[in-house]
């Protein structure tokens, strides 16, 4: 019938995974359609902690088929350990789930040539999680790439001899020695026998005859709008589109079948890795944020760098993804605050504008901000939107009117149960 998209609208780690939870078993299917394993959707489930990096978070719920779509890149090892865990857990992923035979396979040697190449750009590094996702993508667009229809073929073995081979050729070139590739192929040809008892299947037929048998898609996506290859903070992004427009060609359905975005933010902000960001709070505030959000990063337990939200970029992500619903998370983090700060323009060269400039992290742009009054209350046990606090109320109203997007869900807590639905979520 059509198509729901689900983003995050800042640089990641906005909390799509339990959204996603949330509103899975509302459709049919939940489709992943971009990104790989530097994803980590973290869900909390009977109170214990589970985080998934490239399995869409409808995997919980029976009765909900997952995709894994064409426009995401495998690496059979990180799936192998997500597919046992979660058959530890006694869910059927073999019938809950297909996979794109057209989605790119991260070899090894992707993983150790996206190293490579962070060590060479020394102090202008990214900041890559590092598990090979812009080599992957690389060579998805260089055509060189292996694919996971790829590893039903006779020559399968052939094919990644020779790719691999290219690659240590371009590690030597890095100068990049301190490696043991056997050690690594034992894991990852395990992983593509793991791969090869799953369902593969052409998943473009797939979603489009269920669209056509009347069923619904929730295209999930991954990292954040701000991190998009093309819109984001370039350099410092990831290496996939990340935007709407991203779930039509990373699954294969047509742009005039997509219905509703959700845009997911935090009530402040954070970031991991390199790159700007504008209201970024290095100070005790930035600490507060991060001791009270455990901003530490699902994938590589990095700390996340903290700042209050950055408004003008919210609005950007929401025009570029042509937002319909925004959802606020974390914002029980800030209970105990007297006062919160809510980034509303950019003042660049004295002159005062909400527009994203070509380069955010040009050296004159200074962030203006707005002060709200804190709640100073723990809002765990509220479930009515009304019983709120008014400076909760008040803040959210202010941000519909700046965004010009209503605000359907406002998430209070990590749990499954911990959130208020402003809206009604309609899925008809
Ligand atoms: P890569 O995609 O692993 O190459 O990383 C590129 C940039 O995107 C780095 O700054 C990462 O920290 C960031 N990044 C990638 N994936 C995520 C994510 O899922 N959440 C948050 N940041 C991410």
């Amino acid at each position: 019938m059509y198509v729901d998209v689900l983003l995050g609208l800042q640089w990641g780690d906005e909390g799509k995974g339990k959204i996603v939870d949330y509103l899975a078993d509302k459709y049919n299917i939940v489709a992943r359609f971009q990104g790989g394993p530097n994803a980590g959707h973290t869900l909390k489930i009977n109170g214990e902690r589970f985080v998934l990096h490239t399995i869409p978070s409808g995997i919980f719920h029976e009765g909900v088929c997952n995709v894994v779509g064409n426009g995401v890149v495998i690496d059979p090892v990180t799936f192998q350990k997500e597919t046992s865990k979660l058959e530890a857990l006694n869910i059927d992923v073999r019938e809950r789930m297909v996979i794109s035979l057209r989605a790119h396979l991260i070899l090894p040697t992707h993983k150790l040539l996206d190293a490579a190449s962070e060590s060479r750009k020394g102090q202008a590094k990214i900041g890559s999680t590092l598990r090979g996702i812009g080599p992957t993508y690389m060579d998805h667009t260089g055509r060189n790439g292996l694919r996971v229809g790829d590893i039903l073929e006779p020559d399968f073995k052939q094919r990644y001899q020779a790719l691999k081979e290219k690659h240590e050729e371009l590690l030597g070139f890095y100068n990049y020695k301190d490696y043991d590739l056997a050690e690594l192929e034992g894991p990852w040809f395990e992983g593509i026998e793991n791969l090869r008892r799953l369902k593969l299947i052409n998943t473009e037929y797939f979603l489009n005859d269920a669209l056509a048998k009347g069923q619904t898609i929730l295209a999930e996506g991954a990292q954040g709008s701000m991190l998009d290859i093309n819109f984001g903070t370039y350099p410092f992004v990831t290496s996939s589109n990340t935007l709407t427009a991203s779930a039509s060609i990373g699954l294969g359905i047509s742009p005039t079948r997509i219905r509703k975005v959700y845009g997911i933010s935090k009530a402040y902000c954070t970031r991991v890795g390199s790159g700007p960001f504008p209201t970024e709070l290095d100070n005790d505030m930035g600490e507060l944020l991060r001791q009270k959000g455990s901003e530490f990063g699902a994938t590589t337990g990095r700390p996340r760098r903290c700042g209050w939200i950055d408004l003008p970029a919210l609005k950007y992500a929401a025009m570029l993804s042509g937002l319909t619903d925004l959802i606020i998370t974390k914002i029980d983090v800030m209970n105990d605050f007297e006062e919160i700060q809510a980034c509303t323009d950019y003042e660049i060269d004295g002159q005062k504008t909400q527009d994203l400039p070509y380069d955010l992290g040009r050296k004159d742009l200074k962030p203006v901000f707005r002060t709200f009054p804190g709640w100073q209350k723990d809002i765990g046990d509220i479930h009515n939107f009304d019983e709120l606090p008014a400076p909760i109320t008040n803040y959210v109203a202010f941000l519909e009117d700046y965004l010009k997007v209503p605000i359907t869900i406002v998430s209070t807590g990590p749990g499954r149960e911990e959130f208020i639905l402003k809206e009604q979520v309609s899925t008809l």
